[in-house]
């Protein structure tokens, strides 16, 4: 329940990533020894991969917002099905176990409904190092004796098909070469584990990444990298109330085409070391074209949050999804607070409009459901955001970091 209308005032820190956290969890598969990961955010998706781990047999102990996994005496390959169904992310322990045991069974994942969100590319990459892979009955099982360094060309540069291949290749025998990689700061946060364990990974931020096979890898104690969506939220929130906020522990150039967009909007941005000085004053500009893109282009999963923005700017907006093929679901329900947005399939087009009205609304998913989260901040009177549990998926502080902000907004219900 948001009682919206109040510019934003105040500093906020932000936690660590949880697209950098769960490909790191998984990689701690890949040793025998203890790994320490620090600065993992508390999220249900985060609780999901320590129950994966802890079902495959490793020990996971939690310290706070570290964690410790030694992943010495493995007694299962098989994930279970309902933890797969859970988060879309369980696919990314694949290539780990399929690289330290030569076998690994999962069902097709699960996730956000936002598109088919196929697995080809993950399987394609790891035949290609050598493993034989059976579908039968939902489930995909994976085998090889030692897996063999391969040049792998993505046709698409997926996220988890890159860290799922980057970690298959680490233990397998030769060079892997991996063309139109994913170049995201999460790749390279988890090249920057992985090597720390003792593998050889080259290229990660670029889109070639080049993987030195080696025999065994060791323990590691890690800090995942600040979360570059959760701090893209925040800054939103500080321009969609016309407040003056700051937001630390941001890593700034990884969220270089965000703050692009705003500045042509209009928003006052300072970043200055680790933090971003945000402050706005409605109304705000419209965007020509925004176009979501792989890294470093503007991330699809800011989309939805800052459709909200643009709804409250003047002039008429054009945003095209082209990472994930129906990512609008938030439109409808930014419709019953006033907002004028027609789409024409991945193409929004929003006439900006002076304020948003208060409503009932539903979280269709996680970013859709930041994106209500910010409207209701900025729209008069009390807005109810349902099915907030998809937020919680990918915010673990948010109300108290916005009430810490000065936003008046509550919890209620389970
Ligand atoms: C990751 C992020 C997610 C973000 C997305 C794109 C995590 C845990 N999640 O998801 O928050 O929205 O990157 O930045 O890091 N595709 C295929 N075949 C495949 C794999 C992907 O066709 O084998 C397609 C997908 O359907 C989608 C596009 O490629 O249309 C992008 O997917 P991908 O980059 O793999 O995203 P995820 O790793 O799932």
């Amino acid at each position: 329940m948001i009682a919206g209308g109040r510019p934003l005032s105040g500093r906020v820190r932000v936690g660590g990533a949880k697209n950098a956290a769960l490909p790191i969890l998984g990689a701690t598969l890949l040793t025998g020894e203890p790994c320490t990961v620090r600065d993992l955010p508390n999220l249900t998706d985060i609780d999901v991969m320590r129950n994966i781990l802890r079902a495959l047999g490793a020990r996971v102990e939690v310290f706070g917002s570290s964690t410790t996994v030694e992943a010495k005496h493995l007694t299962s390959q098989t994930v279970p099905e309902h933890l797969m169904r859970e988060m879309r992310s369980s696919i990314i322990v694949m290539g780990a176990l399929l690289a330290r045991f030569g076998r690994v069974k999962v069902s097709q994942p699960g996730g956000c409904a936002i598109g088919s969100r196929p697995i080809d590319l993950h399987l394609k990459g790891l035949k290609e190092l050598g493993a034989e892979i059976t579908e039968r009955h939902g489930y995909i099982i994976a085998e090889c004796d030692r897996l063999r360094g391969a040049s792998i060309h993505l046709d698409f540069p997926s996220v988890g098909a890159t860290e799922n291949i980057m970690m298959a290749a680490t233990l397998a025998e030769g060079q892997t070469v991996i063309t139109n990689a994913a170049k995201e700061p999460e790749i390279v946060d988890l090249q920057n584990f992985i090597n720390s364990l003792g593998a050889k990974i080259k290229g990660a931020g670029t889109d070639t990444i080049r993987i030195e096979g080696v025999e065994k890898l060791h323990g590691a104690d890690y800090s995942v990298i600040p979360d570059r969506i959760v701090a893209g939220t925040y800054i939103i929130a500080g321009a969609i109330t016309g407040g003056n906020i700051v937001v630390e522990n941001v890593i700034p150039e990884h969220l270089d085409s965000l703050l692009a967009k705003l500045r042509e909007m209009g928003v006052e941005l300072d970043v200055k070391g680790d933090s971003v000085a945000v402050s706005a004053q409605h109304p705000l500009r419209a965007i020509d074209s925004l176009r979501t893109l792989p890294y470093p282009g503007f991330p699809t999963d800011l989309q939805a949050p800052m459709m909200a923005l643009l709804c409250l700017a003047s002039g008429t907006s054009i945003v095209t999804e082209t990472v994930f093929e129906s990512r609008f679901k938030h439109v409808d329900e930014l419709r019953r607070m006033g907002a004028n947005i027609k789409v024409n399939e991945r193409t929004a087009v929003i006439k900006g409009v002076p304020t948003l009205s208060s409503a009932t609304v539903a979280a269709t998913d996680l970013r859709a459901g930041a994106a209500l989260v910010l409207a209701g901040l900025a729209a008069d009177g009390i807005t109810i955001v349902e099915d907030v549990h998809h937020i919680y998926r990918g915010y673990d502080n948010l109300e108290d970091d916005l009430r810490s902000l000065g936003a008046r907004i509550e919890r209620i219900g389970g």
